[in-house]
């Protein structure tokens, strides 16, 4: 098998991680955060959203931890911009790449962001073409990739719809999200080989949570298929509000150890990113839904 050499993980964990925590989450523990997480050698981290705080109040202090946070120049910070205002506020804060989220799924889309999967290409386009025009990398995020809340199971087909429209605004590249965790590896690479219909591999990345305990399966059959980014939160964290009993993203500890064990390089020291999930789980008063944090955890505590 051939797997990739080295692969790029984007801590999602600040922004998917903590948008469904209940009670606020102090921005200075989220600043604390992403300082851990790129201590850790995360070189991607998606820090927060530009959306309503009607709908989603976690991300109400955008500003205060983009303004907040001690930039690396090698770090690409992302945030999520569903729409013009959106952008125009989350551009005052310099973002290195603005994300716009669409779904394979109509109600879904309806649901998150309150518009059809045409109107919401409608919203993008201005986005994508505000933020190429600064320079700003622009990636699309694509839910409900193999199963929906709503409509239940998703056909590849409707996967290949999506990420032609995200192509054809301008979008440079794309995530593969299994919102509500219910892949399994065959599905997740039916939707992996309709997105590439339309990007290459380098431009794909893998965005699964792991609410039926099978994101790590589904990472390793991304990566047999090439996939070599990927999405993950530390400690697990997280959840969408708007797929009920979804859970967290698959946790990056156990996607980190994963590739590590398969001679795959991905530039994290591991002790310090168990650290991090440490952490932000003492903030909110938890274990890290981490299988390998916790082992490791355990095995310091002995
Ligand atoms: P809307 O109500 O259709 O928007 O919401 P609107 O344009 O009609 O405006 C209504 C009000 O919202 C107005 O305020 C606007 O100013 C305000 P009012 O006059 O009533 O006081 N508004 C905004 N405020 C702040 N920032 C904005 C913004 N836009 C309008 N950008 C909207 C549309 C998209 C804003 C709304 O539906 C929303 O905020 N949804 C939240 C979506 C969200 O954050 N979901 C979770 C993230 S996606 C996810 O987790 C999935 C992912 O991880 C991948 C995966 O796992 O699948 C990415
Ligand atoms: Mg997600």
């Amino acid at each position: 098998m051939n797997y990739p050499a080295k692969v790029r993980l984007i801590d999602v964990g600040p922004r998917d991680g903590l948008q469904n925590e209940k009670q606020p989450v102090a921005s200075s523990d989220k600043i604390a955060l992403v300082a851990r997480l790129q201590a850790a050698g995360l070189r991607e981290i998606e820090v927060t959203s530009y959306v309503s705080p009607k709908w989603v109040p976690q991300m109400a202090d955008n500003h205060a931890v983009m303004s907040g946070i001690a930039r690396a120049a090698d770090v690409r910070y992302s945030v999520l911009t569903p729409n013009m205002k959106g952008f125009e506020a989350a551009l005052l804060d310099k973002p290195d790449e603005v994300v716009v989220f669409g779904a394979a799924s109509e109600a879904f889309s309806q649901k998150n962001i309150n518009c059809s999967i045409a109107e919401s290409i409608e919203r993008f386009a201005p986005v994508v073409e505000a933020a190429r025009a600064a320079g700003i990398a622009v990636r699309g995020a694509m839910s409900c990739t193999v199963g929906c809340p709503y409509e239940g199971e998703i056909a590849p087909e409707r996967v290949a719809y999506l990420a032609g429209l995200m192509k054809g605004i301008g979008v440079q590249r794309v995530d593969v999200a299994d919102t509500i965790g219910v892949g399994t590896p065959l599905k997740v690479q039916r939707a992996i080989a309709a997105t590439l219909q339309h990007y290459d591999i380098d431009h794909v990345s893998g965005h699964f949570h792991d609410t039926y305990g099978q994101a790590l399966s589904n990472t390793l059959a991304a990566l047999q298929l090439g996939v070599w980014n990927f999405q993950s939160s530390v400690a697990g964290l997280g959840g969408c509000p708007y797929a009920k009993g979804a859970t967290g993203n698959v946790a990056t500890e156990d996607v980190v150890y994963l590739l590590h064990g398969l001679g795959i390089d991905t530039g994290i020291d591991l002790d310090k990113l168990v650290d991090a999930g440490a952490y932000i789980s003492g903030v909110l008063g938890r274990k890290p839904q981490s299988r390998v944090a916790v082992a490791i955890l355990n095995k310091r505590a002995g």
